[in-house]
């Protein structure tokens, strides 16, 4: 199905050929003046300039053309030889009626669907997760719902941190307090209990102890080094403590992520590719892709024409571990084996931006993946009122249910405040400010050019007004209860007719979803999403000022107009869902 800019410009281009000028310079866009026309075409200056001829007289022949071609085409040329295209109402009709046939609302499947893998999350075990995992979170979700709704064939990965210092640093710390468990007994010969040691609390309490101990003793963080060297070595009873860690943090993550609804097919990490790390290494090394530095075995990835120097690759320590980027490389080539991604999306923040031009270097060069197949999307930070990297209140980062939690209750005051749901059950209402919570929280982030920075600000993001999640999902639920009160008085959708221009201005934002799903993947930009969404909630808001529905008394202008209101709430629904958002059946 083509969109209006694509037949106009379809149209357009037709114009220039029968015109003599070249067809590529027919390209429509929305004007930027539409109080003049709502679409324009500006390639007339340009072929003027090229065959040094009077541009007016140019858009003048391409304007003769296209209305010939053309009847149901206002054409009008003005400045130095603009085309100002004006549809006649039966184009917007028979768009609008296309649009609401079809549940996509317009939006395309890729024509080139890919296998694609998209890595976000990941939060790391026994450290809490900060605001940086959960932009990682909300972004990589709405571009795993994106990427689905084009039909790619996506597998998401969560990624966990789970290989590092901190792991050591558990298990040393948790001998100080329970020296008597049978993982520290070098001689135990198993089964190891299947019974957990610890809770997540007690994993939430011993990595800030463990780790302002080897602040302050470097002793102590000396044998949380080597309790992590052993680690990665096998030790039986320090793998099998690994195992219970991994399992209990991901049985509280997942309870936390559920609540956001957001949702990871693998919940692998960082150990999972241990055994593929001695293999891999010794293979690159054979085929001198690595050398010796000071030593240690890296993988050097500079070019002649860096701007700024980069760092050699660090792929086994000076102290024969495996390192950040080793382990990353290894999970490309773990990836290539069981899924053979085209693409491997990496949702993270900016600061990371090093450690993945190293990686994807390093893994062309060892042949582990084609150039263009390994992505970095990147973001910027969440910052405080202050303008710094957003804390707690005692300084300390940010706990995503603690984040929930607190919205979730700002919901419900501003429900309370609205006199919204206030018919509901106790649990249809928590429902309602559940979803609340989550549009605020995820909204106020992707609406954002991903790469900026932004200020939290809950109060703001909760609100029912304003460029705001909750505003959206208010929209829609109004919409809702329209169309269902329209059912209770037995009143029927029919084909759109245009009666008035808020009529055409809301067909001309349904129009422009196809586009605004395009330039989303591409630019892996869910704020283009967000920026619909709110555009399309607008010129519903003003089309149903000026364009009554139920009292409509001419029954066709009606259930035009019916028809127009449905398409809009497939639409918004279907977008909402890509950033997403769940709408509530009422509120
Ligand atoms: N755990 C890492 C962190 O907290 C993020 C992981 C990102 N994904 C990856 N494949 N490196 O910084």
């Amino acid at each position: 199905m083509t969109s209006l800019v694509e037949e106009l410009t379809g149209a357009v281009s037709a114009a220039f050929a029968a015109a003599g000028l070249p067809r590529e310079l027919g390209g429509v866009i929305e004007s930027d003046r539409p109080d003049l026309a709502p679409y324009q075409c500006n390639g007339a200056l340009a072929a003027a300039k090229a065959a040094k001829a009077n541009p007016r007289a140019l858009a003048g022949a391409v304007a003769d053309h296209l209305k010939a071609a053309r009847p149901d085409l206002g054409v009008e040329i003005a400045g130095p030889g603009f085309l100002n295209l004006i549809p006649l109402p039966s184009m917007y009709a028979q768009r609008a009626d296309a649009l609401a046939a079809d549940p996509r609302t317009g939006a395309r499947l890729a024509s080139d669907p890919l296998r694609v893998m998209i890595d976000f999350g990941g939060p790391n075990v026994a450290k809490p997760m900060h605001v940086g995992h959960l932009r990682s979170s909300v972004i990589g979700d709405s571009l795993q719902r994106l990427f689905r709704f084009l039909g790619h064939d996506v597998t998401s990965d969560i990624h966990l941190g789970d290989w590092g210092l901190q792991m050591g640093q558990l298990i040393t710390e948790l001998q100080d307090e329970q020296p008597g468990l049978p993982y520290f007994d070098a001689g135990f010969t198993g089964p190891y209990p299947d019974e957990a040691p610890v809770s997540i609390d007690d994993l939430a309490r011993l990595y800030p102890q463990a780790s302002a101990k080897g602040k302050a003793d470097p002793e102590r963080q000396e044998r949380s080094r080597k309790a992590t060297a052993e680690l990665q070595a096998g030790r039986p009873g320090y793998r099998a403590l690994l195992r219970h860690f991994i399992l209990v943090s991901i049985a509280a993550l997942k309870v936390d992520f559920d609540d956001l609804g957001v949702h990871f097919d693998l919940w692998k990490g960082e150990s999972d590719v241990n055994d593929l790390i001695a293999d891999m290494v010794a293979d690159l090394r054979k085929r001198a892709i690595t050398e010796e530095s000071a030593g240690a075995l890296v993988i050097r990835v500079a070019r002649e024409d860096d701007k700024k120097e980069l760092a050699p690759l660090i792929l086994v320590s000076s102290q024969g571990s495996a390192l950040y980027a080793t382990t990353d490389l290894a999970t490309i080539l773990e990836r290539r084996r069981e899924l053979d991604p085209d693409l491997i999306l990496y949702v993270v923040d900016l600061g990371q931006s090093d450690h993945f031009e190293q990686v994807f270097r390093a893994a062309i060069k060892a042949g582990l993946a084609e150039d263009g197949g390994l992505e970095h999307v990147k973001f910027g930070t969440v910052n405080g009122p202050d303008g710094k990297r957003l804390r707690t209140r005692d300084g300390g980062t940010f706990r995503l249910a603690d984040l929930i939690e607190q919205a979730r209750e700002r919901a419900r005051a501003r429900l309370t405040e609205a006199g919204l749901g206030a018919e509901l059950s106790p649990e249809a209402f928590e429902d309602v400010a559940r979803k609340v919570a989550n549009a605020a929280i995820k909204f106020s982030d992707l609406q954002n050019v991903r790469t900026t920075n932004y200020v939290f600000d809950l109060d703001r993001f909760v609100c029912f007004e304003g460029k705001t999640g909750p505003y959206l999902l208010y929209q829609a639920v109004r919409i809702g209860s329209l169309l269902r009160k329209a059912e209770g008085e037995g009143l029927k959708d029919g084909p759109v007719q245009i009666s008035h221009d808020a009529e055409a201005a809301l067909v001309r934002r349904l129009d422009g979803f196809e586009a605004a799903v395009q330039r989303a993947e591409s630019g892996r930009a869910p704020h283009i999403l967000c920026e619909h969404a709110f555009n399309l909630a607008q010129a519903f808001s003003a089309f149903y000022t000026q364009c009554p529905i139920l009292p409509e008394k001419d029954e066709p202008i009606r259930a035009a107009r019916l028809t127009l209101a449905r398409t809009t709430l497939t639409q918004l629904r279907t977008v909402l869902g890509l950033i997403g958002l769940d709408v509530p059946e009422r509120m």
